[in-house]
């Protein structure tokens, strides 16, 4: 059977940085996340029996060979679950560069979690489509449940699962995506992550997260805009001072980056609520509600180094789709 879903990328408001288990890519901390109705993947999955090999292919753009090698291996555990012997063919498809630090390893895995159980004829919870969206790439799994999403590090790999918090239509937040620079980026979140235990700084980010979760998923209960930017920006500006402080450090800013960070907080300065985030990229995400998006937009054009911007709305999970990519 041949099957095509959706899913769409996600910005981390509490970020997840370091694995208690790289294997099961398992988290030392929960995060929270919304997905993003402006960047996502749509990925075909076709189980043959007269298949020879595995084939992944991208359109409009070209797959490492780790990055084919990490798809192959979420094939095999498909196969392994569902005791299905077919290979399989994959094409997929994203909105946006991958590598930008919009994540199109959350949104891939996503979608090739749901494309590929459903063409192997399995049925499965949404909680156990997490947690194998998650052995692919772990912010992968905060992409298969709809709008707000928080994954709970859990305590082993059959619980540490993601699910909804709150619908998209909950709060219509949006997320501007400043894009300064689309090249891939240098150290993948994968190999970056393995170094977090070096920092001198990651077990004070780790006793403050629990804490950060509340405030987060208060703000969100209570849309307190204010109360959910000062969270976000302060578990952004922690990551990265854990990433900067590993061995050897990780600096994922640029100048342009800088820029715009300033820009931000000048903008605050004219009564304009917007807040940033930044992931394993130098591209920034404006945090702001969709009373303020054209004002956002239109500041976030005259920035020096901007060169596109990606606007983003609260979206809905993983979902299968009819039409297919071959
Ligand atoms: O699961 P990965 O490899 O996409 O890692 C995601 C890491 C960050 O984007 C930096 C933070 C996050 O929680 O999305």
């Amino acid at each position: 059977m041949k099957v095509t879903a959706i899913a769409s990328s996600n910005i981390a408001f509490i970020k997840y940085w370091g694995k208690a288990d790289d294997a099961l890519r398992l988290p030392l901390n929960s995060s929270i996340s919304m997905n993003l109705s402006g960047a996502y993947t749509t990925t075909t999955v076709e189980f043959s029996p007269t298949r020879e090999s595995d084939t992944v292919t991208l359109l409009g753009g070209t797959f490492s060979q780790k990055e084919e090698a990490r798809t192959i291996q979420a094939l095999e555990r498909i196969r392994k679950r569902t005791g299905l012997a077919h290979l399989a063919r994959v094409v997929t498809h994203n909105t946006f560069p991958k590598g930008i630090g919009a994540a199109a390893s959350a949104s891939g895995f996503a979608a090739l979690t749901l494309a590929g159980f459903a063409a192997a004829g399995a049925t499965l919870s949404q909680k156990e489509q997490t947690v194998f969206a998650r052995l692919g790439s772990g912010s992968a799994c905060r992409s298969i449940p709809d709008g707000f999403v928080i994954w709970d590090k859990g305590t082993s790999s059959d619980d540490s699962c993601a699910y909804t918090l709150y619908p998209p239509m909950h709060w219509d937040l949006r997320d501007i995506v400043v894009i300064v620079d689309s090249h891939m980026k240098k150290v993948s979140s994968t190999e970056g992550m393995e170094g977090a235990g070096t920092s001198p700084l990651l077990q004070r980010r780790l006793a403050a997260i629990p804490d950060r979760i509340k405030r987060c998923s208060d703000a969100l209960r209570t849309k307190d805009f204010q109360a959910l930017g000062d969270v976000i920006e302060e578990d952004c500006l922690d990551m990265h001072a854990v990433m900067q402080s590993q061995s050897p450090p990780l600096y994922y800013w640029s100048t342009a980056t800088e820029k715009v960070v300033a820009s931000v907080r000048g903008w605050r300065r004219e009564q304009i609520p917007v807040y940033f985030t930044i992931d394993a990229g130098p591209n920034v995400h404006l945090i702001c509600e969709a009373k303020d998006e054209q004002v956002v937009i239109q500041k976030a054009r005259e920035v020096d180094g901007a060169k596109e911007i990606i606007v983003n709305k609260p979206a809905q999970g993983a979902h299968l789709v009819d039409k297919n990519l071959f």
